[in-house]
């Protein structure tokens, strides 16, 4: 799934800046990762915490640890929802690296959305596990093999139920056997390894609030609703 090599040249690769996402309201940089086993050099995303907006609901200078955390969940599903993401120093300090996806632009994204295509079903699975509060059609990344990874996970993770999402298709319908099982997996890794990964990179009351949520949707075995008291579509939605 993640490639050890991708992973290394995150990690330890010479990072070039070569330009900025437009837009960006964190100030994303895209670089170029330059490492001597890799045969060619490759783009990734890279989200210094300095430049990180102040947010209202999340702790300044806490973004970047998210990305990576929510990553590491990615991983424990084994479905490979988001691209590899580290935490390490950078130009502008640390910040997140993450690996650029060369995704298909013919894809189009709006039907993908509201057709509420099946390929978004796991995704949906992995934004509830992850409260994640930002999942809008732009933060898709299909790719030409029909694989869809998700981006743009800096608010996630919150103890409060936060779920926001254009990703509301399978409303209290029962979940599969495969997403059964990739909820599985996240629970067993919440009682040890992934518990001590995200114990780095988050507060010890979000890692519990984690395996809280994943317990509750291994119980219902559904699909979560909107909570009531919170916008559950993000705005703009794509
Ligand atoms: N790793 C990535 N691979 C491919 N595209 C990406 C990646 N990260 C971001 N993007 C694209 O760049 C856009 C802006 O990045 P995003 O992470 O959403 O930044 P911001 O924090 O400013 O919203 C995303 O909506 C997506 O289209
Ligand atoms: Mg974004």
């Amino acid at each position: 799934m993640t490639d050890p090599s991708t992973l290394r040249g995150l990690r330890e690769g010479k990072l070039e800046v070569v330009g900025r996402l437009p837009g960006s309201s964190n100030q994303a940089l895209v670089v170029l990762v330059h490492h001597p086993d890799l045969a060619e050099p490759f783009h990734a995303v890279y989200k210094a915490t300095v430049a990180e907006r102040p947010l209202f609901d999340f702790p300044v200078g806490t973004l970047a640890r998210r990305e990576v955390a929510a990553f590491l969940v990615s991983e424990a599903t084994g479905w490979g929802l988001v691209p590899s993401t580290v935490l390490r120093d950078g130009p502008y300090g640390v910040g997140m690296v993450q690996q650029w996806i060369h995704g298909d632009p013919s894809v189009d994204l709006v039907a993908l959305v509201v057709e509420d295509d099946p390929r978004l079903r796991r995704m949906a699975v992995f934004d509830a596990i992850v409260n994640n509060t930002d999942r809008k059609g732009g933060h898709l990344v299909p790719m030409p093999d029909g694989h869809v990874f998700g981006v743009d996970h800096g608010v996630t993770f919150s103890v409060e139920p936060k779920l926001r999402t254009v990703l509301w298709g399978w409303i209290g319908t029962p979940f599969e056997d495969d997403e059964l099982a990739g909820l599985q997996r996240v629970r067993d890794g919440l009682r040890n390894e992934l518990a001590a990964s995200l114990g780095e990179l988050l507060d010890p009351a979000e890692v519990t609030a984690t395996k809280r949520r994943v317990a509750a949707l291994l119980r219902s075995r559904h699909f979560p609703r909107p909570n009531a008291d919170w916008p559950s579509i993000p705005w703009p939605p794509f």
